[in-house]
């Protein structure tokens, strides 16, 4: 007699092996009805199952990845809380992966997160280059924080041009007309997305926008400083400052204070990522603030979901800002 496999179990419940192996491995992500005929196919047919062929067949275990883009950012704690809470929820645990913002890097754990055949993949892409090979793996793929352009996969998402501008309208409506911008390095959505965002404001405003008002930075405090720094020697100077990241917001404070100028006197900062100290520093900043843990959270639950069933149409979440107004910002003082 030829002991039955689980393609005979799957076949008389009427699913597929691998739900027969996710119920064979007591996952979260079956519903009870399809435990019951499960159960039911395997006790009829007193099916025995091989543990090991059985989790090698699945291919997958109960582990997800997750690649982010600056481990040494502070943004990334509350998001990556918020991923993990959502899978112990679900009994998974997971493998925490920094690309530093390269490409090469990001591609490298692409391949080791593959090769220990993790269930699926939660991504800050480093850019537009990134991730054609983490859908080749067919395995769940959720975008998060950023987008590529032209990849379908579910995503979470800020509204990055809302929450630039308006940090923009907040300036502009105090009175003033030469705003600076340290924005973030080509090629990253939310970059672009910020950067758009300052651009429409001014536009509304019906305000040229200068080029030189936009200096690029690199996501760091050094960046930061080097493009506030420039910004500050423009004739005339501008009144405000607006920084598309937390650490480069704090890179455009020590170039002021460095400048010897005062924050508000001399020149307003707002900042982007709101962050816990934010309202500890003199003064406190002003700064548009992201829902990092829903971020977080979110992302993880449509990657569950994908699991669940990888019919599920693509979901594509995108989460509100919020200004958050302290004393970083106030009426431009005279023009110079
Ligand atoms: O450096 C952190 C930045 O990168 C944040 O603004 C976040 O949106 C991520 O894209």
């Amino acid at each position: 007699m030829v002991s039955p496999t689980s393609q005979d179990v799957a076949k008389k419940a009427g699913v597929s092996v691998a739900t027969v192996s996710r119920v064979l491995n007591d996952s979260p992500l079956v519903s009870p009805q399809v435990r019951e005929r499960v159960l039911s196919a395997v006790k009829e047919l007193n099916y025995q199952p091989n543990r090991t062929a059985q989790r090698l067949r699945a291919g997958r275990s109960h582990v997800i990845g997750l690649i982010i883009s600056d481990i040494q950012n502070p943004f990334f704690t509350s998001v990556v809380r918020g991923i993990e809470d959502v899978a112990y929820k679900y009994s998974y645990s997971v493998v925490l992966c920094n690309s530093d913002e390269d490409v090469e890097k990001e591609q490298l754990y692409i391949g080791v997160l593959s090769s220990e055949r993790v269930a699926g993949v939660i991504i800050v892409p480093t850019g537009n280059d990134c991730c054609s090979p983490l859908l080749n793996l067919q395995m769940p793929v959720v975008m998060m924080d950023r987008v590529v352009p032209g990849l379908s996969t579910d995503f979470v998402v800020l509204d990055n041009v809302a929450g630039a501008y308006a940090a923009i309208q907040h300036l502009l409506e105090l009175g003033h007309r030469r705003i600076g911008m340290v924005s973030a390095p080509p090629g990253i959505s939310v970059g672009t997305e910020r950067q758009r965002g300052y651009e429409n404001a001014m536009h509304d405003y019906g305000i040229a926008v200068d080029a030189m008002l936009i200096q690029p930075g690199n996501f760091k405090e050094n960046g930061g400083y080097q493009a506030a720094s420039k910004l500050l020697e423009l004739k005339p100077r501008p009144t405000a400052i607006f920084a598309a990241n937390n650490l480069m917001t704090m890179g455009a404070y020590q170039a002021i204070s460095d400048k010897g100028l005062r924050i508000p006197d001399d020149i307003s900062v707002i900042g982007f990522d709101d962050m816990p100290w934010f309202g500890l520093v003199h003064p406190p900043l002003t700064a548009v603030r992201q829902p990092t843990y829903e971020i977080g959270a979110q992302a993880a639950e449509l990657l569950f979901a994908r699991l669940l069933d990888s019919t599920t149409p693509i979901q594509r979440k995108i989460l509100q800002p919020e200004l958050i107004v302290r004393s970083s910002t106030a009426a431009p003082a005279r023009l110079v």
